[in-house]
């Protein structure tokens, strides 16, 4: 592996690691890289091929979707479905999931998706990204249900997420440490920029939606007012703050230059237990940042031992630096009992 090299040579030398591996994985890697491709070409052009606006419709989860959630939502289904690596997909966008149609041959993976993430800031030319997940099928399922699905993010063969920021990046883990690729758009091809990233332990800035405030539990509240403080209090010394609104820049930006991200469990609406989906959003990013050194948690429990109960899931997220994440997790044993 060198910095310069392009992400098709980095999944063919991974392959090579494993002498009985078929090149389905490889195959699979290389077509999600494909999909986001395309994604990025439709983001970047935006507003000069008409994909910027709400469809005005609304996704399982009751949220207006964008054009362009559902235009990537489509690339990724067209992208994926006749190659023979999946046995079926799971997406944010899509109440029930993707069985591979009939005419194409079904393979052993699933692939779960958020086709586009902080789709907010579509309209107002801010970061957004894709973020993916992949299992494996459980052995001699020919057609996987969505309880095949359920299965907790520390079964995950792949995590990783495409970023669409000044430059368009894919950051990926296959359990062996995470590296990061930014495509070149002249060639066309992803090229290994970021080898081997490692999340500081330790930090000075923090991520979260200040908004919800008078919704958060004590131990967040206590957190966070005591990097407010700064050098006036308990922790004697300053931080900074940062909230984007797309999980995958705030987390690209934490595996950067370190920090924690937040979207905490609250009580604003009591019938969802976070914001953030299990298996689209929080496993994969969960797994990333994990195999960079860091930790993600709910602030109860280590978010990839979840066993998903439903595809759509939402959970509490806290993660990032290692030392902070910790610290917050402490806080919450604290109010246990
Ligand atoms: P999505 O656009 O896929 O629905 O995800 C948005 C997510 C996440 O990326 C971001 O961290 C968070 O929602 C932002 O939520 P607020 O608008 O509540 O800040
Ligand atoms: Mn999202
Ligand atoms: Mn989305």
């Amino acid at each position: 592996m060198h910095t310069g090299e392009f992400l098709s040579q980095f999944i063919m030398e991974e392959q090579r690691r494993f002498k009985d591996a078929s090149g389905d994985f490889s195959g699979l890697l290389n077509d999600i890289c494909t999909a986001c491709k395309v994604i990025s070409n439709g983001v970047n052009k935006g507003a000069l091929i008409g994909v910027l606006g709400s469809a005005e419709t609304e996704n399982v989860q009751g949220e207006t979707q964008k054009k362009l959630d559902i235009l990537s939502n489509e690339v990724f289904l067209q992208c994926n479905e006749w190659t023979g690596h999946l046995g079926a997909m799971a997406s944010e966008e899509m109440d029930d999931i993707y069985p591979i149609p009939d005419q194409y041959p079904r393979g052993k993976y699933l692939l779960v998706f958020d086709p586009l993430d902080g789709s907010s800031n579509i309209d107002v030319n801010i970061s957004v990204g894709t973020i993916f997940s992949i299992l494996r099928c459980p052995d001699h399922i020919k057609e996987p249900t969505a309880k095949d699905f359920l299965l907790p993010g520390t079964k995950q063969v792949c995590g990783g997420y495409a970023l669409y920021g000044p430059s368009t990046m894919l950051v990926l883990t296959t359990g062996n440490g995470v590296n990061g690729f930014t495509l070149d758009q002249n060639i066309g091809e992803f090229v290994l920029t970021h080898a081997n990233m490692m999340i500081p332990e330790d930090t000075q800035e923090f991520a979260i939606n200040a908004s919800n405030m008078r919704f958060w539990e004590a131990p967040v509240n206590r957190y966070i007012d005591e990097c407010l403080a700064g050098t006036t209090g308990v922790r004697d010394k300053n931080f900074n703050m940062r909230w984007v609104a797309s999980m995958v820049a705030e987390v690209h930006r934490i595996l950067v230059r370190g920090g924690i991200f937040m979207y905490p469990k609250d009580n604003k609406d009591p019938t969802k237990a976070g914001k953030l989906r299990l298996l689209y959003e929080a496993n994969p990013m969960s797994f990333i940042v994990e195999q960079a050194g860091g930790i993600s948690s709910t602030g109860r429990e280590r978010i990839m031992d979840i066993v998903p109960d439903g595809l759509h899931q939402r959970v509490p997220v806290i993660l990032g630096s290692k030392n902070e994440v910790d610290r917050v997790v402490s806080y919450h044993d604290d109010v246990k009992g």
